[in-house]
C-alpha cells in the first residue's frame, strides 16, 4: 500500500492539471467544488487501496517515465475466447507470447454482455463483471500477476463512450429513473436529433444508419454513434465522468496495467459539430491523465482513435498538457496499405511529414491492422497532391481505388469492402493482413515469397517508424481470412469477423519449422523483435526523419544519427541511394552494404546501420 505522503506528493504535482480539466468542463455546474472534494476523496481512497506490488509498479514508473517505450516492448492484441477460450486459457498462452517476444498484451473486451449481438464484446451490460463465459474477476486478477511476473503488461478495452442497453443504468433510465435518464443524451424529438445529424458523420452507415435510436419508454431519440444498442454516455454529467474514473482505478488495482479508451473521439458532443475530437475531449483526456499520475502512475493510457495523424497526434497531449501515454498511428498504418497498392510510398511520405512532435514520454501504437476494419478517411488530408488536387472528389477517387485494389479481387490481395458510404466516399475493408498481402491467393512458391515479403515490409515498417509495435492476434501465424462467419446467422451481417479468426493450434505447434508458412512469417517478427533490441534508437523517443529518395515507391527514414530503414513498395526492384557516411550495414541480412547503391528487391526493405570503427 502507497503511504498517504506518496499520495499528497502526488497530489500536490498534478491537482492543478486535474482541477484545471475538471473545472474547464464543470466548473460552472451548481455544487462542483463539493463535487471536487467528493473526487478527490475518491481518489485517495483508491490510491490507499493499492496493492503493495502495485505500489513498487507506480514508483518504478514514476522513476522512468518512458518505460513503456524501450525496444523491447511488443504488443500483441486478442480476443479471449478466440486465443485462448477463457481468461485462465489465455494465461495458458504467456509462454507463447513470450517466445513471440511480447510484452504487452491488449485483450479485446472481455466484460459481462447481454446475450446475442454485443458487437465483439463493445455493448457492456456490467463493468464490475467478467463475461461468465471468459471466467471471474478472480481469474482476471490472477492473470495480470501471471502477466507481470513474465514482464508483460496487461491492457484492458475501456468501452468510455457507450453502454449497453441493457446496463442498469439505461435500465433505469427507460424505468424513468432521472439521475439515470442523465447518464444518456436523449433528444425529445426527431427534429432535434435531425438538428445534429446535420453535422455528424456515421460509422456503420450499412448496419446501423444515423446516429440516434428511438427509445419509446425514453420518449425520445438516444444518442447512438454505433449500434442501436449502445448508449453514448453524457461526458457532460461530472457523474458519468466520477463513475467512469474511479471504474479505471477500480480495475487498475486489480492489476490491469493499460487501458485502451474505446472511442475516445466521441464524448462530448456540440450542436453543430461533427462531436468528434471537441476540445472538451481532451480536457476529460486529461483529467483522467492527471488522476493516473495521482492515483496510479504506472498504469497506461491509450486512445483508440481512427483520425487523421494530426489529431490522433492531439490524444497524446503535449508536456503541459499530456494527455495518454499511446495513441493509435491509424494514419501510418492505412498508408502502409496505400503505398502496397499503390506501388508509390508519396502518401507514406506525407504522414511521416505531417506527425506533429508529441510530449515526452509519449508514443505511438505502431501497428498493420486490427480487429476493425482498415478505414481510408484517416488518410484524407495526406491523399490530395499537388498534382491530383486537395479538392474532396479527387481525394475520395484516390481512396477508393486504394480500397477497390484490396476487395475487387483483380490482383494479389482477397479483402472485403466494409460498410461503404454513399457515392464514391471509401469506407474501410475487412482482411487478414496476410489475406490482403496477398496469401490467400499464392499457389506457387514465388507468390507465397512475395506475399510474405509484402506482410513482412508493412510489420517491417511497424517495427521501424518509432511507436510500440502491435501485433494482432493470427498475423505471426500467417492466417488469412476466416470466411466462416457468412454461416453464421449470428455474425454473417458485420464483416469485420473475417479478420476475427480463432487461433489455429495447427499453425502455431509449426512455428518453429521453418519450412512452413506459420514457421516462415513467425521467424520473420522474431527477428524484427530481436533487431529492434539491439536498436535502442528504434524507440519512440526519436521521430523519423524522411531520406529523400529518387525512386517514389522507396520510403527511406533515419531513426537517429546511426539507423537507416528502407522499404521498397514495388513489384519491381528499385534503387536505394545511401545516404553518404561510414560504411553501412544491414541488420536484418547480417551483412555489410557493398557501396553507396543498394537495389531493394520486390517488396524489400533494409535496416542499415551505421559501423562501428
Ligand atoms: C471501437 C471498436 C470497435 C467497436 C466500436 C464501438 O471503434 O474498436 O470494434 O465497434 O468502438 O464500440
Amino acid at each position: 500500500m502507497p503511504d498517504d505522503g506518496e499520495f499528497q506528493r502526488r497530489l500536490a504535482r498534478h491537482r492543478t492539471a486535474l482541477v484545471a480539466a475538471l473545472t474547464a468542463l464543470y466548473g460552472t455546474l451548481p455544487g462542483f467544488s463539493a463535487w471536487l472534494d467528493g473526487f478527490l476523496a475518491s481518489l485517495a481512497a483508491r490510491a490507499a487501496a493499492r496493492a503493495e506490488s502495485l505500489a513498487a509498479r507506480d514508483r518504478a514508473a514514476e522513476a522512468d517515465p518512458g518505460w513503456f517505450l524501450r525496444p523491447e516492448m511488443i504488443g500483441y492484441s486478442c480476443y479471449v475466447d478466440r486465443f485462448g477460450s477463457t481468461l485462465e486459457g489465455v494465461a495458458a498462452r504467456i509462454p507463447y507470447l513470450q517466445s513471440l517476444g511480447i510484452r504487452y498484451l491488449h485483450l479485446l473486451p472481455f466484460w459481462d454482455v447481454a446475450d446475442g449481438d454485443s458487437d465483439g464484446g463493445f455493448a457492456v451490460r456490467d463493468y464490475r463483471r467478467i463475461a461468465p463465459r471468459f471466467g471471474t474477476l478472480a481469474d482476471l486478477a490472477h492473470l495480470a500477476s501471471a502477466m507481470a511476473e513474465a514482464g508483460i503488461t496487461l491492457c484492458a478495452d475501456l468501452v468510455l463512450n457507450h453502454t449497453a442497453d441493457t446496463h442498469p443504468w439505461a435500465m433505469a433510465a427507460r424505468a424513468g429513473d432521472p439521475a439515470f435518464r442523465a447518464y444518456y443524451h436523449v433528444l425529445p424529438s426527431r427534429a432535434e436529433a435531425d438538428a445534429y445529424e446535420a453535422s455528424l458523420g456515421q460509422v456503420f452507415p450499412q448496419t446501423a444508419p444515423g446516429n440516434f435510436t428511438h427509445v419509446p419508454e425514453m420518449g425520445g431519440w438516444v444518442w447512438t454513434t454505433f449500434y442501436p444498442f449502445q448508449w453514448d454516455l453524457n461526458y457532460a454529467n461530472p457523474a458519468v465522468f466520477a463513475e467512469m474514473a474511479c471504474l479505471i482505478l477500480d480495475l487498475a488495482n486489480l492489476g490491469i496495467g493499460a487501458f485502451r479508451l474505446d472511442s475516445a473521439a466521441f464524448l462530448w458532443k456540440r450542436l453543430g459539430t461533427p462531436c468528434r475530437s471537441l476540445p472538451e475531449t481532451h480536457e476529460v483526456m486529461r483529467a483522467l491523465r492527471a488522476m493516473i499520475d495521482i492515483a496510479a502512475p504506472s498504469v497506461l493510457l491509450k486512445s483508440e482513435v481512427i483520425a487523421p495523424v494530426q489529431d490522433a497526434a492531439a490524444y497524446l497531449g503535449s508536456d503541459a498538457y499530456p494527455e495518454c501515454h499511446l495513441a493509435y498511428h491509424a494514419g501510418l498504418m492505412t498508408a502502409g496499405w496505400a503505398a502496397l497498392a499503390e506501388q508509390d510510398a508519396g502518401t507514406l511520405r506525407a504522414v511521416i511529414e505531417a506527425v506533429p512532435p508529441v510530449a515526452a514520454n509519449a508514443g505511438w501504437i505502431t501497428y498493420v491492422r486490427c480487429h476493425d476494419d482498415i478505414g481510408w478517411q484517416p488518410l484524407a488530408p495526406q491523399a490530395g497532391s499537388p498534382t491530383t488536387g486537395f479538392d474532396d472528389a479527387s481525394v475520395q477517387k484516390r481512396l477508393r481505388a486504394i480500397s477497390d485494389f484490396y476487395t475487387e479481387g483483380k490482383g494479389f490481395a482477397r479483402g472485403a469492402a466494409f460498410q461503404s458510404g454513399a457515392g464514391d466516399a471509401a469506407h474501410g475493408i475487412n482482411g487478414m493482413a496476410a489475406s490482403l498481402a496477398g496469401l490467400e491467393t499464392a499457389r506457387t512458391e514465388p507468390d507465397i515469397q512475395a506475399a510474405i515479403a509484402r506482410l513482412m515490409l508493412l510489420y517491417g515498417l511497424a517495427f521501424a517508424a518509432g511507436g510500440v509495435p502491435l501485433i494482432t492476434m493470427g498475423d505471426e501465424l500467417a492466417q488469412t481470412n476466416d470466411w466462416s462467419f457468412q454461416h453464421d446467422p449470428a455474425r454473417a451481417h458485420e464483416g469485420r469477423w473475417l479478420h476475427r479468426p480463432n487461433f489455429s493450434e495447427a499453425a502455431s505447434v509449426r512455428v518453429s519449422d521453418p519450412g512452413t508458412l506459420p514457421g516462415r512469417v513467425f521467424a520473420g517478427l522474431r527477428a524484427l523483435a530481436t533487431a529492434r533490441l539491439c536498436l535502442p534508437a528504434l524507440s519512440p523517443a526519436t521521430a523519423p526523419r524522411l531520406v529523400a529518395q529518387a525512386a517514389p515507391p522507396v520510403l527511406c527514414f533515419s531513426r537517429g544519427p546511426e539507423i537507416v530503414a528502407a522499404f521498397n513498395f514495388s513489384a519491381s526492384d528499385s534503387k536505394l541511394s545511401v545516404p553518404p557516411g561510414p560504411a553501412w550495414y544491414d541488420i536484418l541480412a547480417s551483412q555489410k552494404i557493398p557501396g553507396s547503391d543498394v537495389v531493394l528487391p520486390p517488396w524489400g526493405m533494409v535496416w542499415l546501420m551505421q559501423e562501428i570503427v
